[in-house]
C-alpha cells in the first residue's frame, strides 16, 4: 500500500514535533525555539515534496479535490469552518500574555582570546601547554594532588562523578559543564580548560552570556600548579584525552602508561588496561575515599565541605537500615542499596551508572571490613506489619501522636524546627528531618520507608527508635501507621523547573500583611537555593534550601511574598534564641536583587551584585535584634563586594512573621519612582530578571555567607486587553477569505 503523499508529509512533521518535545536531561526545549525548529522542518519537507513538477502534483491532489470536488461538499464546509478555528486558536495562544520564560541561547565554546592575563602574568594560549603533564615520573602524585584539590573546589557543582551532577548543580542555570560528556573537555586543549577555569564565568565572551555562569574565577582561589593539577585529574578520572593542535602521535604522549607499581585509584587504570578486573580497594580508592577517607574514616579531602559529613565507616554504624533497633548491624542489602540508590538530600550519589553489580557487592564487604563486621549476619527484618490505609480519622490520630512524641524534635508543622540543639555520635550538628520536603527523605517517602524509619531509628543520630520497649514514647505498630499517615498528609512534593516569579494584577490595595488570606489567590513558585560557594568569603553548610514567591500588583504598586523554611528564628540579643545557634549569632534575613535597567537584548548584569556599567538594586529585609525591630534597606551594588546602603527615601516596606519555622515576609515598593537612573521601574508585560538571597542567622550566617539563587524572571501580567480577542477574530476572517479565493481558483481551472 502506498502512503498518499500529502499524508506522509502531516506524518513526518508530527513525528519530528513529538521527538522535539521529549525532555533531554533537566531541560525542555523552550516553546519558541520548538516553533523556529518546526517551521524550518516544515519548509525542508515541502521543498523535498515539491521537488518535481509530478510530486507536488501528488502532494497538491487531495487538497484540489476537496476544493473543487462538488461531490465532497459537505467535507469541504466542515473544512472550511475548522481550519479558520484552529488559526483564531493558534493566534489566541500566541497574543495572550504568558508566563513562558524568554529563551536565551548561549555559545558554549566561543574562540578563546589569543593573548590572556592570569594569575598575574600574560599567557598565550596558541602556545601553552601543561607543565604538569610533561613531569611523567611524577604522574599518579600529581593526578592524586589534582584530585584531592577538585574535592575541595569543584565537585559541588561538577560532581563527585565528574558528571556535571554536583549537589548544588540544580541551583545554576546553565548547568556545571558534565566532564563525562564527549561535548566538554575532549573537545578542549588543555590551555583552553586552564584558560575557562582561571577567568570563570566573568571571564567568558558577551556570546557565551558571562552574567549568567555560576563557574567561579579559580585564579583567585588556587595557585597556576594547583589548577594544572585539577586539569590532569579532570582527564584521568574521565578516561578521557585532551585535544592536540600538532602531531597527531602526541596524542599518545598525553595519557602515561600506568605503571604496575601504581598504588590504589591508579591501579584501577591499569588493571582495566590489562583487561583484569580491578578489586574492591582500588574501586573504593578511586570512587569512595575522596568523601570517605583512605583508610574510612569519613575525613576524605571533600569532608569538611559537606553537611551532613560522609559515613565514618570504623565505627561500624549505619544510618539506613531495615535490622531491628537491637541490631546495630545493617544487612547487606541496606548497604547495597545506598551504594546503589545514594541518600536523597546528601552528597552521597548513587553508582549504578559507573560501577557493575558485583563491583558494588565487593564494596559493601569492603567497607564492612573497616570496622571488622563483616562476618556478621543480620537475622530479622522490621517487620512493617498491617498498612493502615489513610483517612481523615487515621490523619487527625496521627497529628495527636506526632505533637507528643515528634515535634519537640520535627516541629508542629514538620519542618524539623527542633526545640533543642542535635548532636551526632560522631559529635557533629544534626537538624531533624523537615518532613514536608519529600525529596529530601534520604530512603525515599514511601510509607513502608517512613514506617521503618520510626520503627528502627537512625543509628548514631538522636533518632530514636519507637518499637523500642525501653523508649518512653514507644508507639504501637498501629499507631506507628497513624504517625506514617499524617506525615504523608503534610508532605509537598518537589517543583522544578519553574523561571518565572508570577506577578497578577488586583484591584485595590495590595496585601502588605503575609497573613492576609488575598495571598491564596496569587500563584507560588519555588526556586533552588544554594550557598554562596562562588565569591570570597566562600560558604559550604547551608541550612535553608529552597524559596517560594507569590506577587500582585496594582496601578500603583507591587508586592512579594517571599516565604522559606528556616528551622530557627535567629533574635540576636535572645538567651533562648542563642542555645540553637551554632557559634555566632545574627538576624535572619532576605534578599532581592534587580537590574537597574532591563537591559535590550540578552544582556544582563552578572547575578554576583551586578558590574561597574549594570549596576543592581538589592532591597535587604533583616528580621532585627531584641534592641532593633525588623528593618529593610535599600542597596545599591556594582560588582561583588561593592555594595553600599542608599539612605533616604525608598519607597520600600517591608515585615515579617515567623510560624513554626517558616519565614513570611512581605515586600512592597511603588511600581515607578521617578529615578531612572537608579531604581528599577516596573511596568506589566515585561520580563525582568531577579534573584534572591537568605541569611539563617543561627547558622552563622552573615555577609558574604547565605543562600543564593541565579538570575530568574518577575512578570507583571498585563490584563487580558481586547486585542487578545480582535486578533484571533481577524486571522479567522482572513484564513476564511484565503479558502474561498483558493477554491474559486481550483473551480475556474
Ligand atoms: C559554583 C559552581 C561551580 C564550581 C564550584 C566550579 N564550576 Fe566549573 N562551571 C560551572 C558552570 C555553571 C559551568 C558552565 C558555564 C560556563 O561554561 O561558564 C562551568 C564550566 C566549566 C568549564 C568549561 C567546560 C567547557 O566545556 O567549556 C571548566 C573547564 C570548568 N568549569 C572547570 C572547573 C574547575 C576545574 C573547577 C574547580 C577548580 C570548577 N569548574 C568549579 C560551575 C562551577
Ligand atoms: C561526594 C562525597 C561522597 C562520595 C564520593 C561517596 N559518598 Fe558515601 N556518603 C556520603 C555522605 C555525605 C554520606 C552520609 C549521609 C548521611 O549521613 O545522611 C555517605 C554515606 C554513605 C554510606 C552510609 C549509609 C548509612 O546507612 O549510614 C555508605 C554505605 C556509603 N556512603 C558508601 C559509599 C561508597 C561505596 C562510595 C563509593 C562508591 C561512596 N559512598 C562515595 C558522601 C559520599
Ligand atoms: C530526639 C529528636 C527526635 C525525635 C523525638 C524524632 N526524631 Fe525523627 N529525626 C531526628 C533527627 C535528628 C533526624 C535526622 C537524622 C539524620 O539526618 O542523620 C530524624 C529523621 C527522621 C526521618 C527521616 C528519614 C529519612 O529517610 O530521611 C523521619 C521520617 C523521622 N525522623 C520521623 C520521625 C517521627 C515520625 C517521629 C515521631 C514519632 C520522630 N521522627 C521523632 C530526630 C528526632
Amino acid at each position: 500500500m502506498r502512503i498518499p503523499k500529502l499524508l506522509l508529509a502531516v506524518i513526518i512533521i508530527a513525528l519530528a514535533y513529538f521527538v522535539l518535545k521529549i525532555p533531554s536531561g533537566h531541560h525542555l526545549i523552550p516553546a519558541s525555539v520548538i516553533r523556529i525548529y518546526m517551521f524550518f522542518i516544515t519548509v525542508g519537507v515541502l521543498l523535498v515534496m515539491t521537488f518535481s513538477e509530478e510530486s507536488a502534483q501528488a502532494l497538491s491532489a487531495p487538497i484540489v479535490s476537496l476544493l473543487g470536488d462538488p461531490a465532497k461538499k459537505v467535507l469541504r464546509t466542515i473544512v472550511f469552518i475548522i481550519v479558520p478555528l484552529f488559526f483564531g486558536y493558534l493566534t489566541y495562544n500566541n497574543v495572550k500574555p504568558s508566563f513562558e520564560a524568554p529563551v536565551e541561547l548561549r555559545t558554549v565554546h566561543p574562540a578563546p582570546p589569543s593573548s590572556v592575563k592570569m594569575f598575574g602574568k600574560s599567557f598565550n594560549l596558541l602556545t601553552l601547554e601543561s607543565p604538569v603533564r610533561k613531569d611523567t615520573a611524577n604522574f599518579a602524585a600529581n593526578v592524586k594532588a589534582g584530585g584531592e584539590l577538585y574535592f575541595k573546589n569543584c565537585f559541588y557543582c561538577h560532581g563527585d562523578k565528574l558528571d556535571g551532577r554536583g549537589h548544588y548543580a540544580h541551583g545554576f542555570n546553565p548547568l556545571p559543564a558534565n566532564f563525562q560528556d564527549v561535548g566538554t573537555i575532549t573537545q578542549l586543549q588543555e590551555s583552553y580548560v586552564f584558560w575557562r577555569a582561571a577567568t570563570g564565568g566573568p571571564g567568558l565572551p558577551k556570546e557565551a552570556t558571562p552574567w549568567l555562569s555560576a563557574m567561579p574565577i579559580w585564579q583567585n582561589f588556587v595557585t597556576e600548579d594547583e589548577l594544572w593539577k585539577i586539569i590532569l585529574f579532570l582527564y584521568d578520572y574521565t578516561g578521557h584525552v585532551p585535544r592536540v593542535m600538532k602531531e597527531e602521535g602526541k596524542k599518545e604522549a598525553m595519557a602515561p602508561a600506568v605503571k604496575p607499581g601504581d598504588v590504589g585509584f591508579m591501579a584501577v587504570a591499569y588493571a582495566e588496561e590489562k583487561g583484569a578486573a580491578a578489586g574492591p580497594k582500588q574501586i573504593y580508592e578511586k570512587r569512595c575515599a575522596w568523601c570517605h577517607g583512605w583508610e574510612g574514616a569519613g575525613d576524605g579531602p571533600a569532608a569538611e565541605f559537606l553537611n551532613p559529613r560522609p559515613r565514618d565507616f570504623t565505627s561500624g554504624v549505619y544510618k539506613y537500615k531495615t535490622s531491628p533497633f537491637d541490631q546495630p548491624v545493617p544487612s547487606d542489602e541496606d548497604v547495597l542499596r545506598t551504594i546503589k540508590e545514594g541518600l536523597p538530600g546528601t552528597s552521597m550519589p548513587g553508582w549504578t551508572d559507573l560501577l557493575s553489580e558485583s563491583d558494588m557487592k565487593g564494596l559493601v564487604t569492603y567497607l564492612k571490613t573497616f570496622s571488622g563486621i563483616e562476618k556478621e549476619k543480620v537475622a530479622t527484618q522490621v517487620d512493617t506489619g498491617k498498612q493502615v490505609s489513610s483517612s481523615d480519622e487515621s490523619i487527625k490520630k496521627g497529628k495527636d501522636l506526632f505533637i507528643d512524641r515528634c515535634s519537640e524534635c520535627h516541629g508542629e508543622a514538620g519542618r524539623g524546627d527542633a526545640i533543642k540543639a542535635l548532636k551526632t555520635d560522631w559529635g557533629d550538628r544534626v537538624w531533624p528531618r523537615n518532613l514536608t520536603k519529600s525529596w529530601t527523605l534520604r530512603r525515599g517517602s514511601d510509607p513502608k520507608e517512613i514506617f521503618t524509619r520510626i520503627s528502627t531509628g537512625i543509628s548514631g543520630t538522636p533518632m530514636p527508635s519507637f518499637a523500642d520497649p525501653e523508649n518512653k514514647k514507644k508507639l504501637s505498630e498501629e499507631e506507628r501507621w497513624h504517625v506514617v499517615n499524617y506525615v504523608k498528609s503534610v508532605q509537598k512534593e518537589a517543583k522544578e523547573g519553574e523561571a518565572v516569579v508570577k506577578g497578577i494584577k488586583i484591584e485595590g490595595e495590595v496585601p502588605t500583611d503575609p497573613a492576609d488570606p488575598k495571598w491564596d489567590a496569587a500563584e507560588a513558585t519555588t526556586f533552588p537555593l544554594v550557598p554562596n560557594i562562588i565569591a570570597k568569603e566562600r560558604f559550604f553548610i547551608p541550612t535553608i534550601d529552597d524559596i517560594t514567591l507569590k506577587a500582585f500588583y496594582n496601578d500603583k504598586e507591587m508586592a512579594f511574598l517571599i516565604e522559606w523554611d528556616d528551622r530557627t528564628k535567629s533574635i540576636p540579643g535572645d538567651s533562648k534564641a542563642a542555645e540553637l545557634a551554632e557559634g555566632e549569632m545574627n538576624e535572619d534575613a532576605v534578599a532581592v536583587q534587580l537590574p537597574v535597567t532591563v537591559p535590550e537584548g540578552l544582556e544582563k548584569p552578572y547575578f554576583g551584585h551586578g558590574d561597574g556599567s549594570h549596576p543592581v538594586n538589592i532591597w535587604r529585609w533583616g528580621s532585627g535584634t531584641t534592641a532593633q525591630p525588623e528593618k529593610i534597606s535599600l542597596l545599591d551594588a556594582k560588582g561583588i563586594g561593592q555594595v553600599a546602603p542608599r539612605e533616604g527615601e525608598s519607597n520600600l516596606t517591608g515585615k515579617g512573621v515567623y510560624d513554626k519555622g517558616r519565614w513570611r515576609v512581605v515586600i512592597k515598593r511603588s511600581l515607578q519612582t521617578g529615578d531612572k537612573e537608579k531604581d528599577l521601574q516596573f511596568e506589566p508585560g515585561r520580563f525582568v530578571p531577579i534573584s534572591f538571597a537568605t541569611w539563617d542567622g543561627s547558622n552563622g550566617e552573615k555577609g558574604s555567607k547565605h543562600e543564593l539563587t541565579t538570575w530568574y524572571w518577575v512578570f507583571l501580567k498585563p490584563p487580558t486587553g481586547s486585542n487578545v480577542f480582535v486578533t484571533p477574530v481577524i486571522v479567522m476572517l482572513l484564513v476564511f477569505g484565503g479558502e474561498l479565493l483558493l477554491a474559486k481558483q481550483v473551480r475556474k481551472k
